[in-house]
């Protein structure tokens, strides 16, 4: 089954929102022709306005970083995935660095990415194993329990907008990535499997997974190449024009036919 390859960068707490636009013109100049993948960029909650006003028509879209389940209400410093309508395609929700610093448990990713759906928004969950829980040979299981968790009440009907990210914990910004093969099997064993059970065949096939961890246009090729991979969520090289534009062309020429 064909699926298209989507990558997307996490700017996390990076860029003003007057860089923001200035970076996405000049990368949208680059990446345009690149049709066959879909990408986006996720910039501050700040930029989200100024970033898709920027890109209308583009062919880069938008990502949020992190959304609220609830539509409205007392809650300081967050955002209702209801509010991002208009401004963004995608949400990225269950980020490790939001599990670690913000609590972020199984239970509110599962919240969020009914409400993204709800919003009419795609969520990108991203899972992933800490390095005492690799060492310890968890992985499987561990992954496995947070993509059933996120994924728990969500209608086969919806699955076709969810994106799954799998990003060893031990491997972001770290330098530090999977091989290509680890992180296929792993995405197999732990994502794609337990969603063809929870599921069926046609949604397994169908759903995209993205390998996240230190991606970079030296390493792109090498995830790009495996049969469960479909993109990459791209955290430091995303920063960057020349790199991000790179990684697009290489999911393009690997991926993209
Ligand atoms: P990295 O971040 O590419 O800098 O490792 C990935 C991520 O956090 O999504």
């Amino acid at each position: 089954m064909h699926r298209q390859p989507i990558v997307v960068g996490n700017w996390k707490m990076h860029k003003s929102p007057r860089e923001a636009i200035d970076f996405v013109k000049q990368l949208e100049a680059r990446v345009c022709e690149f049709a066959s993948v879909e990408k986006a960029v996720a910039p501050t909650s700040l930029a989200l306005s100024g970033v898709s006003a920027a890109l209308q028509g583009a062919s880069l879209l938008v990502a949020a970083q992190n959304a609220h389940w609830a539509g409205g209400g007392a809650f300081t410093g967050q955002i209702a995935a209801s509010m991002l309508r208009g401004l963004a395609q995608f949400v990225i929700l269950g980020h490790s660095e939001v599990r670690a610093h913000l609590a972020e448990t199984d239970a509110n990713v599962n919240r969020k990415a009914k409400a993204a759906l709800a919003a009419g928004l795609q969520p990108i969950i991203a899972v992933g194993e800490s390095l005492a829980q690799n060492e310890a040979g968890a992985t499987v299981d561990f992954v496995r329990g947070q993509v059933s968790a996120a994924l728990d009440g969500i209608a086969a009907a919806d699955m076709a907008r969810v994106v799954i990210a799998y990003e060893p914990i031990w491997a972001i910004g770290t330098g530090k990535s999977a091989t290509g093969e680890q992180a296929d099997r792993i995405i197999g064993a732990a994502v794609r499997e337990p969603v063809r059970d929870l599921y069926n065949d046609r949604v397994a096939d169908a759903m995209r997974i993205q390998y996240g961890g230190s991606v970079k246009p030296g390493n792109m090729a090498e995830f790009m190449v495996q049969p469960n991979i479909d993109g990459a969520l791209v955290g430091g090289a995303s920063l960057d024009v020349d790199d991000f534009a790179a990684l697009v062309e290489i999911a393009a020429r690997v991926k993209g036919s």
